[in-house]
């Protein structure tokens, strides 16, 4: 029964991060907000400590020559603490099988190297065709949240590419866009991801009852005169 219970947990647990890739860094030192409007303007999706979920769909498309990552989606991290440990995690479904990879630039960076800035302009002015009237005023209000004066920001470079052969000409021709789940997740102590912080907890709860039943077993083990003598007997012949 206990058995059967920890394959099923185990079985949970891997079933549940099937679908997740993530980057793991350091905030860098910590930065003033800029004071021009250039990162605003940008209308990229922040996510922050306070705002740590956003849940969208990507573009993404079959990898070429040009592209053998797929398409470019840029987020912007922002109030992060200098010198603390996040991860930024992206969780999708299963039905859509898509290779994705994350990487974070300091913004210095990313206005300082021309591929990184000519996609980033890229995606920003897609993106601002493609936005609403009401989800554009919605950005500018998030933009009203005090920024702590003491925070740093990172921009989130996302590539997606898709990863299925199907016999439909339509999904073949055209990839449809992912609908997938992006966290910022900041790490307690700068070891620990905090929204793990249960399942840390479930484990540690786990191994501290192992150790106790091992202990209980080799116990009774040396308690009890197994077969003992018979063994050394043996051993003799
Ligand atoms: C996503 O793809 C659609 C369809 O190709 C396109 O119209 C849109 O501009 C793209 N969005 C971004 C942000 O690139
Ligand atoms: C191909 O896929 C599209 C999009 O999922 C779907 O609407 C269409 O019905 C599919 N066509 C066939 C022949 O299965």
């Amino acid at each position: 029964m206990a058995n059967l219970h920890l394959l099923l947990w185990a079985w949970l647990i891997h079933s549940a991060f099937a679908n997740v890739e993530k980057t793991i860094f350091v905030a860098p030192a910590a930065e003033p907000p800029p004071q021009d409007a250039s990162i605003d303007s940008l209308l990229l999706t922040r996510l922050s400590e306070q705002h740590p979920l956003a849940r969208t769909f990507l573009n993404a498309s079959f990898p070429t020559a040009d592209s053998p990552k797929g398409v470019e989606t840029w987020f912007l991290l922002e109030g992060l603490r200098p010198q603390r440990r996040y991860e930024v995690r992206i969780c999708w479904l299963a039905t859509q099988p898509t290779s994705f990879w994350l990487y974070t630039q300091t913004v210095q960076k990313a206005f300082e190297t021309p591929e990184l800035l000519t996609s980033l302009s890229a995606y920003s002015y897609a993106r601002r065709g493609q936005l609403g009237a009401r989800e554009k005023q919605s950005l500018q209000l998030r933009k009203a949240d005090s920024v702590a004066r003491d925070s740093t920001f990172l921009f989130l470079q996302v590539f997606a590419a898709a990863d299925y052969f199907s016999l439909n000409e339509t999904l073949m021709a055209m990839v449809p866009p992912i609908a997938v789940d992006v966290i910022l997740d900041p790490y307690i102590l700068n070891v620990f991801p905090k929204s793990l912080l249960p399942t840390g907890l479930y484990l540690l709860l786990i191994a501290t009852g192992a150790w106790f039943l091992s202990g209980w077993i080799s116990h009774l083990l040396s308690v009890t005169p197994l077969a003992g003598p018979a063994e050394e007997t043996k051993k003799g012949k």
